[in-house]
């Protein structure tokens, strides 16, 4: 499943790994991106194993300044420079969004200059050890709120110019926006107060759909909520419901879910996907997508969290920090999961219930979504290279047959059949793809279901190409695999 694509709102992912915000401070005039800090995301975007990589919370207002160093959204003068942070990361085939964000009371006036902001006038228990300080933020007024909500929109276009292919609003982790969600700092009784829901979200849910008027409807915006404070009098995980509910209403199109005033971390927890109770019953709740980030190692703790259900995508943040390689080396781990040794070294292939296996089969589908005159052009049989879906059932089945090529450490491939199923769904305006692969004496058959349908959605979506430039490939999963018993194989 984590290497599944996945649609989120116009933008498809090629697979389901997220490399989540990390702040690195890295920027030295005033927030603009330089050298280092693109040498830093080209080395972990390099081997274009990671589907997205959201970049470090960004600064959209002065007194809103996390840290030294920080990355600013705040004027244009930084466009032109983040254009090359962009162009790296999505050179390796990753897509790009940018963090936005505000501290809030999650800073001091020593570090901006400026009095500290807030909902309320009371200290912020998600502030960082280092910006201590004994005054207290200042409560924001309406006025203000809404001249914040045009800094965050402006900054989101100046994002959406620099290349970024989506933005994020930054909702978690004690800053600003989660200071109006959360209780424990929101002590107002106006309509950004802490009455209802819908006045802890006013703030963030204007700030989306002023965003939403200058990024334009097919834009991303995936919004970070610091769903659950996991303290006392704080938020909890059913606010965390009723909010992505809020937000999917209003337009977000994925819930990036991580801890409130508790920042990352979850206090006593530090198993793979610590916050995957709360992220599971918000996917259960919405049909965004949900990003769980938080203890997650390996590639199969990643997949485990998928399979159960947990999330649609997956964050690995400290490993990828420290480690540019992490990436490249756990995904292709993942992909010779199952194949295990005997005691006299040769490669026996099991399935996940540790069963030998002879004969496997999976079947995949995918669909290229096209707008009404492409459609049409496709039924009547007038495209004009020839017959779209023969040509796209011959590059799915060539797609299969090359993938041993494309990983070599896989066992020789011995594929008992291909049938590729194409159709056209006149609803939802697709052609609708399935493949069913059979092999023997190999694992990885659900590659070669999943190659054989990417191929042939690739090629219908090269051939239309031509005549309509905003489609997308949609939907490219897995949908059954089998395996069978026996088997002993030569390692190679
Ligand atoms: C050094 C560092 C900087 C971080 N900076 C940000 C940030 O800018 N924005 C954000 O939303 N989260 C930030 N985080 C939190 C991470 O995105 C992630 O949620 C956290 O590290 C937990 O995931 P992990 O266990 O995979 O590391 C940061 C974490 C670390 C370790």
């Amino acid at each position: 499943m984590l290497k599944n694509s996945i649609q989120i709102g116009t933008m498809t992912l090629h697979n389901r790994l997220v490399m989540p915000p990390m702040a690195t401070y890295k920027t030295l005039n005033g927030g603009t991106v330089n050298a280092a800090l693109c040498d830093y995301y080209a080395d972990r975007a390099r081997d274009g194993r990671i589907g997205l990589i959201i970049t470090e919370h960004t600064c959209i207002s002065p007194e809103g300044l996390a840290g030294k160093g920080q990355m600013s959204m705040m004027d244009d003068s930084v466009i032109e420079p983040a254009k090359k942070l962009t162009e790296v990361i999505k050179a390796s085939g990753s897509k790009a969004v940018c963090q936005l964000n505000h501290a809030g009371s999650a800073t001091n006036e020593t570090l901006t200059g400026m009095q500290i902001v807030s909902a309320s006038a009371v200290p912020c228990p998600g502030r960082k050890k280092e910006l201590e300080t004994d005054m207290l933020p200042k409560e924001l007024t309406k006025e203000e709120i809404l001249k914040l909500e045009e800094a965050f929109a402006q900054a989101a276009l100046r994002a959406k110019k620099a290349g970024y292919d989506g933005v994020e609003i930054h909702s978690a982790h004690g800053y600003l926006l989660n200071q109006f969600y959360s209780p424990l700092t929101n002590k107002r009784q106006d309509e950004y107060g802490c009455g209802c829901m819908e006045n802890r979200l006013r703030f963030a849910i204007e700030t989306v759909k002023r965003t939403r008027e200058l990024v334009g409807e097919d834009y991303p915006i995936f919004l970070r909520l610091g769903g659950c404070d996991y303290m006392e009098g704080g938020s909890t995980i059913e606010d965390a419901v009723e909010a992505a509910k809020l937000l999917e209403a209003a337009g977000v199109d994925c819930i990036d879910l991580s801890g409130g005033m508790c920042r990352f971390m979850r206090p006593g927890h530090n198993e793979p996907g610590y916050f995957s109770d709360m992220s599971a019953a918000v996917k259960a709740a919405v049909q965004i997508p949900v990003i769980l980030t938080g203890g997650i190692k390996t590639a199969a703790q990643a997949e485990e969290l998928l399979e159960k259900g947990a999330a649609d995508l997956i964050g690995v943040g400290r490993p990828i920090l420290a480690d540019a390689q992490w990436a490249e080396k756990e995904m292709k781990k993942s992909m010779s999961d199952f194949t295990h040794f005997n005691e006299q070294g040769r490669a026996k292939m099991v399935d996940v219930n540790e069963k030998s296996i002879t004969k496997r089969t999976a079947i995949a589908a995918g669909r290229v979504l096209v707008n009404k005159d492409t459609f049409a052009l496709i039924r009547s049989g007038g495209m004009k290279k020839g017959d779209v879906l023969t040509v796209a059932q011959i590059a799915g089945v060539m797609g299969a047959k090359r993938t041993p090529d494309l990983i070599p450490m896989c066992h020789p491939i011995l594929i008992d059949g291909i049938n590729l199923d194409l159709s056209l769904d006149e609803e939802r305006c697709s052609v609708e793809i399935q493949a069913t692969v059979s092999c023997s004496g190999r694992t990885g058959v659900e590659m070669e279901a999943l190659t054989a349908v990417s191929t042939a959605c690739l090629t219908v979506y090269d051939m239309c190409k031509a005549v309509q430039k905003d489609m997308v490939i949609a939907d490219i999963r897995l949908l059954k695999k089998t395996g069978g018993v026996h088997g002993d194989f030569e390692r190679k």
